[in-house]
This record gives structure tokens, C-alpha cells and sequence, in this order.
């Protein structure tokens, strides 16, 4: 029996443990060696990957993609897409949505993941569409997540519906890693018994779960586990590689995953995981088992973004309020399965009602939006009270948000000119236009330098 391996140290677990800063120079000399471990995909951009490079690394994100698909020809490379949010925190017309997808699979990616925040799967369609025209793998995902209106008889006939779009495999997205070991099991046994496509799971350890969830998962017939390089694993990243392809083996499963390989990667990555630690980019605390997180229900990246946000406003002791405010907030707003974006918003919402002193007094554009409809269709009922105070007089959109807007890549071709050197600074512009723009500006700082110098050298 074959299980693949999906392995994500250069993208889940470098956002989940140390908020995706890991620069490209770091990982640039292992990359040859994760070529040949035998991973069936490695996870190495979207999500806040792209964000992180302009706004903190000075990286361009699509040369680091094609320096990755240059040094690993030989593993399907791997991203995540939060559909027509592609990799920003708000919806872009289908035109951008088509572009960034197809410069994503020119560019190097093989596989593209793709989900919907609300599991509104309007919001997937295009970007599955694009995908497949390009001749790419498109991974449709459930987000998972628990409340009243969610459960496994929901989940199969949302997963049915996503089949129905193409796509060549179905993820179960744990963004929280409160996935069970028994509900995974029976989630994953009735996708099977439902759909034909291939079955991922993608949990966290945050809530200690994780490592028994997937072998559970992979009884149940899951084709394909994420998994994190052992010294960047465990905590709100996600369960070992090594282990799980150690104890897989023994109950009959290859992997084809070879952990010598495994054995070099670790021990590369060991002296960085000891500087960060070192430096505070990586905070013990998120290494630890959290089993809190099954009450409150927050991810990886949340729970880190929570501690970095509390504390730079030296409020960290009022943790413990913000992480019971949560579920009320998320309650208000009609269950949103808790991933990026609405995590991060619901987040920063339970937050600012704890400092603030009272609920709702400060509401993020982002939360006043969502209550407008404009990030797609809530799972369930927004509290109409919330709602009142929110929007005031203000009307709901109805339809598909994405239908409503204007296309934008031709406007912002017009609006870079020279700037932009090609489509791919477009799309950066577009993405996260304040930290292109500063990107930009650096890059042309620095070719006039090496330009000058050349210039005197030959002289
Ligand atoms: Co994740």
C-alpha cells in the first residue's frame, strides 16, 4: 500500500513556527537534497510565503519559485491558494485570479491547493478552472472545522460538489489540528466511500493530535499526508516526517520517502531551528502541546500571530481573555471555519473587544466587509444584532462578491508602466501593492549600483 508524503518545512511549518521568515539563502543549499528524499509533492509557496518575501525578506516570490523548481526538478512542487483571495486578505476579479494562477504554474508549481476560508466553493471555481486549463494538479480542500452547523454529512456533500469541479484530489484541511483521531478516521472512510479522487490530510500538532490522526486517517484510506522535516515539526507545525514514515512502514505502508535523505535534512535545518530559537523568531511556547486549542479552536499561525500581537502591545497576559472571546466572535459571525483570512480577522476582532473594553467598538474594514457578504456566504447565521451595529444602514451584497468587480490587471499594467519588468510585478503589485511598490524601488536602487560599478571597473 502507497501513502505520499507532502512535505511542508519550506512553507506550513516555516509559517506555523517561525511566521514565514526564513529566508531563500537559508534553504537554498538543502534543496538538491529535498529532490531526492521521494516526497510525493513539497509545499514551498503561497499562503503568507508571497507576503513575507516583499514585506520582509526583500525577496522577489517568483525568483525564489523558479530558484526552487530549478534546484528540485524532480518533485511536484506545491502551493496554497485561498481562491479568489488568491494570497491577499481580499477578493480579486477573475482576470487577476486567472493570471496568478497561470504565471504560478509557469513559474514552477505543479500542484495547486485550493480553498475557500467559508467553503463557499464560488470562490474556488475559477481558480480550479485555471488550474486545470494550465495542465496543473488542482487539490480541491475542505476546511475543517467544528460547530453546530458543521458535520461529516456536510463535509461529503461539500466534497462532492468540489469532485464535481475537476479537480484531481480533495484535502481535509486541518488549519487548527483539532481533527481527531475517530473523527478523522470517519470523515476520511466516508470521503472514500463518496468520491474518487485521491484523499490529502493536512493537520497541526498544536492540540497534541496529530500524529495519531493521520495514521488514523491513512486506516481510513487517505492517499496522501503532510508532513513537517522532524526539527521543524510538532507544536502548531505539522507531526514528523521521519516518524511517520517510520511508523507507517510497520503496519505495511510505503511511503517511498528515504529517511537517510530524511537523516541530511534534518541535520541541515538543526543549527537554523537553534537560531531562531535564539534570536526569538521562534517562540518555545508554540512548540509545546496546546490542548487548550480544542476548546478554543485556533491555528497555528493564529495562535502565533495572537502571542506576536499581544505582546507587541504588552498586553500578553490578557491571552487567555482573547482566547475565550474567540469562539463568542466566531459564533457572531456565522461559524467561519477559522483559516486565513477569517482567522487572522476574527483574531485581531476577539483582541481588540477585550482591550477595547467593550464588543465591537472597533471593527476591522475586513470584519465590516465579511458582514457585508463580500468574502462569500457565511456557513451559518451572522448575529443580526452585531450585524445592525457593524453595517448601520448599510446593505449586504447578494451573489457571487467576485461577479461585482472591475478587471484589474489591465488598470495596473497602466498604473506601473516601466516599473513593472514583467506580468509577475503586476501581480505583486496587485497582491500587496505598498510593499511591491517599496520592493521595486529597492531592486532599481540596487541595479543602478552594480551598474555604476561595473562601469567604473571596466574603465
Ligand atoms: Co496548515
Amino acid at each position: 500500500m502507497k501513502v505520499n508524503i507532502t512535505e511542508t518545512v519550506l512553507r506550513d511549518a516555516n509559517q506555523s513556527l517561525i511566521a514565514t521568515r526564513m529566508p531563500f539563502s537559508e534553504f537554498e543549499p538543502i534543496l538538491g537534497t529535498l529532490d531526492k528524499a521521494g516526497y510525493y509533492s513539497l509545499e514551498c509557496w503561497g499562503g503568507a510565503t508571497f507576503d513575507s518575501c516583499l514585506r520582509y525578506l526583500d525577496e522577489d516570490p517568483w525568483e525564489r519559485l523558479r530558484k526552487i523548481k530549478a534546484a528540485c526538478p524532480n518533485t511536484k512542487l506545491q502551493m496554497l491558494l485561498r481562491g479568489q483571495n488568491l494570497l491577499g486578505y481580499r477578493h480579486y476579479p477573475d482576470d487577476v485570479v486567472r493570471l496568478f494562477v497561470r504565471k504560478s504554474v509557469e513559474n514552477g508549481i505543479d500542484i495547486i491547493r485550493i480553498f475557500d476560508a467559508l467553503n463557499d466553493i464560488t470562490n474556488i471555481k475559477t481558480a480550479v478552472d485555471e488550474t486545470l486549463r494550465c495542465g496543473a494538479v488542482a487539490s480541491g480542500t475542505i476546511c475543517y472545522t467544528l460547530s453546530p452547523i458543521h458535520n461529516p454529512e456536510t463535509f461529503v456533500k461539500l466534497a462532492r460538489q468540489i469532485e464535481s469541479l475537476g479537480v484531481q484530489s480533495i484535502c481535509v484541511k486541518d488549519m487548527a489540528g483539532i481533527l481527531t483521531p475517530k473523527e478523522g478516521y470517519d470523515l476520511v472512510k466516508a470521503l472514500k466511500e463518496n468520491v474518487k479522487v485521491p484523499i490529502a490530510v493536512h493537520t497541526h500538532s498544536t492540540a497534541g493530535l496529530g500524529f495519531m490522526t493521520l495514521l488514523e486517517c491513512v486506516k481510513a484510506g487517505a492517499d496522501i499526508i503532510d508532513t513537517a522535516i522532524s526539527c521543524f515539526s510538532g507544536g502548531t507545525s505539522q507531526p514528523a516526517t521521519e516518524t511517520m514514515v517510520y511508523s507507517l512502514r510497520q503496519y505495511g505502508y510505503e511511503t517511498g520517502v528515504s529517511p537517510k535523505i530524511c537523516k541530511k535534512i534534518n541535520d541541515y535545518f538543526k543549527p537554523y531551528k537553534t537560531e531562531v530559537l535564539n534570536d526569538g523568531t521562534l517562540n518555545p511556547l508554540v512548540l509545546g502541546t496546546q490542548a487548550d486549542v480544542l476548546h478554543y479552536q485556533i491555528p497555528g499561525g493564529m495562535l502565533s500571530n495572537l502571542v506576536a500581537q499581544l505582546k507587541a502591545q504588552n498586553a500578553l497576559d490578557r491571552l487567555d481573555e482573547v482566547l475565550a472571546e474567540t469562539p463568542r466572535v466566531r459564533k457572531d459571525l456565522g461559524y467561519p471555519p477559522l483559516v486565513t483570512p477569517l482567522s487572522q480577522m476574527v483574531g485581531v476582532q476577539a483582541a481588540s473587544n477585550v482591550l477595547a473594553g467593550e464588543r465591537y467598538k472597533n471593527v476591522s474594514t475586513e470584519i465590516k466587509n465579511y458582514i457585508k457578504g463580500e468574502y462569500g456566504k457565511a456557513p451559518g447565521e451572522i448575529n443580526p444584532e452585531v450585524a445592525e451595529k457593524i453595517l448601520g444602514g448599510e446593505k449586504p451584497v447578494t451573489g457571487r462578491f467576485a461577479d461585482t468587480l472591475e478587471p484589474e490587471v489591465e488598470k495596473a499594467r497602466e498604473y506601473l508602466g516601466d516599473t513593472a519588468e514583467s506580468d509577475e510585478d503586476v501581480l505583486s503589485y496587485i497582491a500587496f501593492p505598498a510593499q511591491a511598490e517599496a520592493f521595486f524601488e529597492k531592486r532599481g536602487q540596487k541595479k543602478k549600483y552594480t551598474f555604476k560599478y561595473d562601469v567604473k571597473e571596466i574603465t
